[in-house]
Formats: C-alpha cells, structure tokens, sequence
C-alpha cells in the first residue's frame, strides 16, 4: 500500500541497493521480487538451505503448515535457491513471513522481510584490488570459524568486506550517520559465517538483521558452482518502528486515517515522527467555498489549527473546479475532528466548524457555498 510506512521502508531499501550497486552502464545491478506466493514447500523453506530435519525453526508449534508438505513461508530466504537458479546473481527478495507467536506491542504472527543476495564471480571479487587477479577463492581446506572448508580466507574477507559496508550504507541512510551499531557473531544453517546486525535504540541494542556468507552447497545445488555469494535478511517493522517512533507492531495494520494519513509524503526520505492517534472517534465536516484570486491552501490549513487546535486531526483538499460562466475557483475540504480523550459530540464540533467558515470569510476573503 503507496503511503504505508512499512511501504516507504520497502522503497528507501530498494533506492539504496539500487543506487549502490550499478554494472558499468549505469544501471541497477539489483532486482526486486516482491510478490513470490507465501505458500512454499518445506523443500523451499528449510531443505534448500540446509536446514537440518531436526531444527526446531521446522516445528509445527512454530509454523503455519497447511500440510506436512506446504507452510507459509517463515522467512524470505525461501526463496533463495530457486531465483539462484534461474540465473540470478544479484535480487531482493521483499515480502510478509509468518511465524506463530504472541501478540503484543513487540510480537505479531505476520512481518515483512527483505532479503538479498549478491553472487560474484572470483574475478570480479579480486578485480577490485590490486594484483587481485593471482588470488583463489576457492580450495580444498577444512571448515573453521572464519570460513567454509572450500573458500579461501581471501575471497571470505573481500565478501565480508563487501557485504558489511553496504549494511552500514544502509542503517546509515536509513537512520544517519551518528547511528551506534555493532556487529555479533551469529549461526544460520544457510550462511558461515554469519552475522547480526544491533542498532542501539532507546537505551537498548535491537537485533535488526541477519547475514552471512552463503552456503557453497547451495550455490552448487543452484548451479552456481564457480560463484561466491553474501546474503542478508532485514525485518521491516523493526525499521519502519525505529526510524518512525512507531511504539508497537500492531499499529501497522491499522486502516484508520489518523495513522496512515502520517505517512503521506511526496518524497520518501521525508523524515516522519509519528504522532499518538487518539482511540476516540473522528468526525469528519467539509467546507466548500469560492476563493479569491490571491488564495493558498496553506494559509486554510493553519487557520483551521488556529481556531480548532488538538481537536483537529486531518485537513485534506477533498475537490477542486473552475466555474467557467461565472470564472469562479471553488475548493472543498474535509476536516476531521478528534479529541486524545473523549468522544466529541456532534454539536461542539459544529460550533467549531462554524468559527472556521466565519474566520474563512473574514481572514481568507472566501466566500461559502
Ligand atoms: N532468514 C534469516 C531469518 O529470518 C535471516 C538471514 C537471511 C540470515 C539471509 C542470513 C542470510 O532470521
């Protein structure tokens, strides 16, 4: 949904990747896949990523299964091995992911992920440094902390490199340059090493995203053979709910205007703090009236704030015509009336509406229709 702060999250992720990651004619290395069915197999979900039959993340206390077969998928990583091998080497993956779970403030069944995976040819990995060309990417060693037993130190570091610095471009753009951020060691069966990404947000560090060098067998089971890839996995209401002061998760499933109406901006980099929406209800009231020659909108908008104060919610333009007989410009607007702690009535919003349409004709030189 356009205007939708997990929307606006979606659109500054892909403008970032886009913009960071061009071939040499100037365009998006990048593609974005953002409506894959969330009904997967557990053969997409978890065995295509090697997560062992044991793993507790398969559990039916955990997942939505409509068989034993088929769940929604738990995370976008589903998707991974399949778009691998249609001969992808760099996409995101966007989209809802479901786990059962509590409902509170923090915690909701259903949340959006982002995913994305860049794969590199060895050649283009070194190609970036110096005398590059004399180095492998893969060997035949043994698997220890740092890598998996078939990559080269080197080839780990400049993808660890790599994939590190377009994350912190990315909390960077998405929260500014003095965000506290640290990185921790992490495990997933998909990725070695892995890592997670903690932002510091009031007073506490919060897990926002998990990330990894991705497994060579998936790659080979892909076709991928002679690629190195790096994959990372963000949670978008985490984000949406830092960067907007957003205080709990089931807020973005409201449809009440008072809330979504705080996410409708022209540009996205638009910084937002979003304001409490009162629980009482809205009392929407138009005004139409003609307007004169010299005549803004704006100066309407903080006259109605002038004379309503808190009680004013929402101004909105709602129609607009030109008169063609009489030359006549006409304006309708909505104004939707609430109070933080009670139900207002009919009547003391019509007194205030009434204060409006006379300051209206008397300040802004309107005439009422
Ligand atoms: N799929 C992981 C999760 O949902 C995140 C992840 C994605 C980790 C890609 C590593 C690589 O927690």
């Amino acid at each position: 949904m356009k205007n939708h702060p997990l929307y606006l999250v979606k659109q500054r992720i892909i403008r970032y990747m886009y913009g960071n990651f061009i071939n040499r004619h100037g365009n998006p290395l990048f593609s974005v896949y953002d409506d894959l069915p969330v009904i997967v197999t557990t053969g997409q979900n978890f065995d295509s990523l090697l997560v062992p039959r044991n793993h507790p993340s398969r559990k039916k206390s955990d997942s939505y299964y409509i068989n034993s077969d088929v769940l929604l998928r738990t995370h976008t990583s589903a998707h991974q091995k399949e778009l691998i091998k249609s001969g992808l080497d760099h996409f995101l993956v966007i989209g809802d992911v479901y786990r059962r779970d509590e409902i509170d403030a923090k915690h909701y069944p259903v949340f959006h992920q982002c995913e994305a995976v860049r794969l590199l040819s060895p050649h283009e990995l070194f190609s970036k440094i110096p005398s590059g060309d004399d180095l492998m990417a893969f060997e035949k060693d043994v698997r220890n902390p740092e890598k998996q037993a078939c990559h080269t130190l080197d080839a780990v570091k400049l993808m660890e490199k790599d994939l590190k610095d377009c994350l912190i471009g990315l909390v960077k753009r998405l929260f500014g340059r003095n965000i506290e951020y640290k990185w921790t060691e992490s495990y997933f069966p998909f990725t070695h090493p892995s890592w997670e990404l903690e932002i510091f947000h009031e007073g506490d560090w919060m897990e926002i995203l998990g990330c990894g060098i991705m497994e060579q067998d998936i790659l080979n089971g892909a076709g991928a053979n002679e690629k190195i890839g790096w994959a990372f996995g963000i949670g978008l209401e985490r984000l949406a709910m830092t960067m907007y002061g957003i205080p709990d998760v089931r807020l973005f499933w409201s449809q009440d205007s008072g809330f979504l109406s705080q996410f409708k901006i022209n540009d996205i980099e638009t910084p937002i703090q979003y304001k409490e929406v009162s629980k009482y209800p809205q009392c929407a009231n138009d005004i139409s009236f003609w307007v004169p020659k010299e005549y803004h909108s704006n100066d309407f908008f903080d006259l109605t704030r002038g004379i309503g104060g808190e009680i004013i919610e929402q101004v909105h333009k709602t129609d607009e015509f030109y008169h063609p007989k009489h030359k006549k410009q006409s304006y309708t607007y909505r104004i939707i009336y609430r109070h933080m702690e009670r139900t207002l009535s009919q009547k003391e919003v019509n007194e205030v509406h009434k204060k409006i349409e006379e300051a209206a004709v008397k300040n802004l030189n309107v005439t009422i229709r």
